[in-house]
């Protein structure tokens, strides 16, 4: 612990409001006096270094200094080069400077100095640069101008609020046991991708790709942000919006998206550190089936293994995890066992035998392995950035999938060392990285993700098709292609819970779509109303896993009695109705970058009250979650963005722009949807993800029809939910368009891409069910809070009209929900239906 000799003056190295503005040393570039275009990319001839300009696509510039004045293409693995395409660029000079134009963006070199600017293509400037420094202990970076009124998002998984501005962060993978407070600067993910946004300016973001540490500090100067790199030189990348959208989208382009998660990644998993036995682990199954809450993952942390040796099983405690793990399939679970990168010193060990004798293991220059303390005592760390360790190490998986495993739990992969200064690998380690060798401290960030990649493509080779899981602790900028992420070891603080929000928020921001929090908090003690509060919360979190630490209390769901059993049933239960819809945004995420869990800000950039807004998030854009996040407290101020809101729990109709106070007595967490959303839903929860697609299935397109003539629409993403065939085209993306006026409502489905094949009734059905990839042959559609009472329902068949009932349709109406029921048969699809009052 810290007493407050820790400030004690003789210790503390004072600063002068002069040095505290600027710690930057000389202006680095000089002036430019002549440029050379190589391949593409435009090299800028300064005084003391030069600069690289190299257009990527239409919206992205990478900026690379270079010290030796030689052109450098290299990039690191994070980038994604089909994100790269031809554009047309034209270069022109002018008596102060030198103007790379691009049809939506033009930078500018100053020849004075060689600062650079960024225009769009309406001549307004997007971004002003001070300077490009070599600062006082020899680290490159940048400061760009920030003007009052700018807010800061992304930086990927930080302590803090959502708008990063004021705040200063360094960027080097950590394993933080102490409390994540607003100090900790550093915490187990790095994405170094800043957003900058002002409500009356393009956004943009800036991304530096530099795997060792990185700082971005937007605290000492109000006018201008500072980021700067600790090795190497400073290679980033300028993205263009001009939406806050755009720009998640486009540095997802650049980065690389997430694949498909397999469905039952998506359900609600269990997790504590440890599950002891086999016996523990099927008595804890056979718990949440018997009391009917949904569960499709439970995890074995490090006590399955052997003396910690990865690939192993404890004899002991797991004499049969083959059994184990088929009794669980059959019961709809999957077991997710941790593996961390530490292979423990034993000669008589294979694993470590095999990395030894083949050089796979990470050493120092002279050629000794680097040795450190995890778990499992003395142990040694595979090269991940070598492509054949990578491959060897993805190999050692087959142990696990072979036993019926699909699913890996990356941990302590920054890498955490128990018994080195660093809390890491050496940094004078040298990795191979596949004939550019670099030190632990060039690529230090990317080691964690790294390994998730090996694990990720391993499984995928083992698993013939099937789609595999990976959640990691530590990652870089592009993780999302390989892995979810947790973020860490968190504690069952009020604080945690409500610091969970703008972190995800922000992951999500910075590329990360798929992450949660432990739930319930990791170390600390869950009280019940904390478990309770969290559970509703964690629900709506993309990634939603209840974890402990060994010695806390136990926080399974009904740890806490039948109160807190009920809730935490209620809103797992919540989730699982709401599968279809996550699943949607899970294939929203896969195609456009954009995150499941989103900030308000996201949906509604225009709007000064959300700026900051992080106690409350959307899922998608039609539903907005406002969590309690304090003891004792039964009602929250909720701000609603403009529009029309629909309580979820009342069905009473909100208008928007404003602040309410919503009730939530503690079995209650506010949930509002937007008004003319249509959300795919089951009608019940199931235990676990099961085919969604066959007959019997009761899944709705659930209207929330708005009270006023409006327009929207929505859509539903369906597949096999565990192989790769979507890649291919099997899969359906319906949209629905839904018209409302005074008295009258229409209806329209479409399917954008139908690679389904439709299930027949009777014999087909079963064929649907064995696939799992056939679509329904009717459909449902649920219309909630209708205006007015429907009279008929009809098909427009452009020029004739017909009853919905005379062409295989249904419909029903509960006029005491107001709720309209219609099932639509297959051939309805493209037709307009008419419901009128
Ligand atoms: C640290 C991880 O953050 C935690 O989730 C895990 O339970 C422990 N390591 C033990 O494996």
């Amino acid at each position: 612990m810290k007493t407050s000799e820790t400030i004690h003056p003789d210790k503390v190295e004072l600063k002068s409001i002069a040095s505290v503005v600027s710690d930057a040393g000389s202006m680095l570039l000089g002036s430019i006096s002549s440029y050379r275009e190589v391949q593409g990319a435009y090299l800028f001839q300064g005084g003391n270094a030069s600069i690289m300009i190299q257009p990527v696509n239409e919206q992205i510039i990478r900026i690379k200094l270079l010290l030796d004045h030689q052109m450098d293409l290299r990039s690191t693995i994070a980038i994604q080069q089909e994100a790269y395409r031809s554009v047309n660029v034209s270069l022109e000079e002018t008596l102060e400077a030198y103007r790379l134009v691009l049809p939506e963006l033009t930078a500018v070199v100053h020849k004075n100095d060689g600062r650079l600017d960024f225009f769009n293509a309406a001549g307004e400037l997007i971004s002003s640069e001070i300077e490009t420094f070599r600062a006082a202990r020899g680290e490159f970076g940048s400061r760009r101008r920030m003007e009052p009124g700018t807010h800061i998002y992304g930086l990927g998984e930080n302590t803090g609020f959502l708008d990063k501005n004021g705040e200063s962060y360094e960027l080097w993978n950590s394993d933080v046991y102490d409390p994540h407070v607003p100090d900790i600067g550093s915490l187990y993910v790095s994405i170094p991708l800043l957003i900058h946004f002002r409500y009356d300016r393009p956004v943009y973001g800036i991304f530096l790709d530099n795997p060792g540490r990185t700082s971005f500090d937007m605290r000492s100067d109000h006018e201008a942000y500072t980021f700067k790199v600790n090795t190497g030189t400073l290679d980033y990348y300028f993205i263009h919006g001009p939406e806050l959208k755009d720009v998640v989208s486009r540095y997802s382009e650049l980065t690389g998206r997430i694949e498909l998660p397999p469905a039952w990644a998506i359900g609600y998993h269990q997790s504590r550190y440890s599950y002891m036995s086999q016996e523990e682990v099927m008595e804890l199954a056979r718990t949440f089936r018997d009391k009917r809450i949904p569960c499709d993952v439970i995890y074995l942390d490090i006590h399955y293994m052997d003396e910690y040796r990865v690939f192993t099983f404890d004899p002991t405690r797991f004499p049969n995890p083959r059994k184990m793990i088929q009794e669980l399939r059959e019961m709809g679970i999957r077991i997710v066992p941790i593996v961390d990168p530490g292979v423990k010193r034993d000669p008589n060990y294979l694993p470590y035998r095999e990395g030894v004798q083949r050089g796979y293991f990470c050493r120092k220059l002279e050629g000794e392995l680097f040795i450190g303390d995890v778990w499992p005592g003395a142990s040694a760390f595979p090269d991940f950035t070598e492509e054949e360790v990578r491959s060897w190490w993805g190999d050692q998986h087959s142990y696990y999938t072979e036993l019926g495993i699909a699913g890996i739990w990356n941990d302590m992969n920054e890498p955490s060392v128990f018994n080195s200064p660093s809390k890491t690998m050496d940094l004078d380690v040298v990795h191979g990285n596949d004939g550019d060798a670099k030190t632990h401290r060039e690529l230090h960030n990317l080691y964690g993700m790294l390994m998730s990649m090996a694990t990720q493509q391993g499984l995928k080779r083992n698993l013939q098709g099937e789609r595999p899981f990976v959640v990691t602790r530590a990652g870089y900028a592009g993780v999302q292609k390989y892995a979810a992420t947790w973020t860490g070891d968190n504690r069952s603080y009020w604080e945690h819970l409500a610091m969970s929000i703008p972190m995800v928020l922000n992951l999500g921001l910075s590329g990360q779509p798929f992450a949660g929090p432990d739930i319930g908090g990791f170390s600390h003690d869950a009280t019940p109303e904390l478990l309770a509060r969290w559970t509703q919360a964690g629900a709506f979190f993309p990634f939603c896993r209840n974890h402990s630490v060994l010695e806390s209390v136990y926080q399974e769901p009904w740890a806490f009695g039948p109160e807190i059993e009920e809730i935490c049933r209620k809103y797992i239960r919540l989730r699982y109705r709401f599968l279809p819809y996550l699943y949607t945004l899970f294939y929203e995420a896969y195609k456009t970058g954009l995150p499941v869990m989103r900030p308000l800000i996201l949906e509604y950039p225009h709007d000064r009250n959300v700026y900051n807004l992080c106690d409350q998030f959307m899922v998608g854009s039609s539903l907005l979650v406002a969590p309690i996040l304090r003891p004792g407290t039964e009602s929250r101020a909720v701000y609603l963005p403009e529009g029309e809101w629909i309580n979820y729990w009342s069905g009473e109709r909100l208008t928007g722009g404003r602040h309410i106070l919503a009730l939530a007595p503690l079995e209650v967490m506010p949930i509002y949807v937007k008004a003319g959303a249509i959300i795919p839903e089951l009608a019940e929860a199931e235990q676990h993800w099961k085919p969604t697609l066959d007959e019997k299935a009761e899944i709705a397109l659930s209207v929330y029809a708005s009270a006023h003539r409006s327009e929207s629409s929505g859509q539903w993403y369906a597949d096999d939910a565990r192989t790769y065939a979507y890649e291919s085209g099997s899969y359906n993306l319906l949209t629905v368009k839904v018209k409302s006026g005074e008295d009258m409502l229409s209806l329209q489905l479409k399917y954008e891409v139908e690679g389904l094949p439709t299930a027949k009734r009777g014999a087909a059905s079963g064929v649907a069910e064995q696939s799992q990839s056939a679509a329904r042959e009717t459909l449902a559609l649920n219309v909630k809070l209708m205006k007015f009472v429907p009279r008929d329902i009809f098909v427009n068949n452009s020029s004739d009209q017909v009853k919905l009932t005379e062409v295989g349709g249904e419909w029903k109406y509960d006029s005491e929900t107001q709720e309209l029921r219609l099932q639509v048969p297959h051939t309805l699809i493209d037709k307009k239906i008419i419901v009128k009052g």
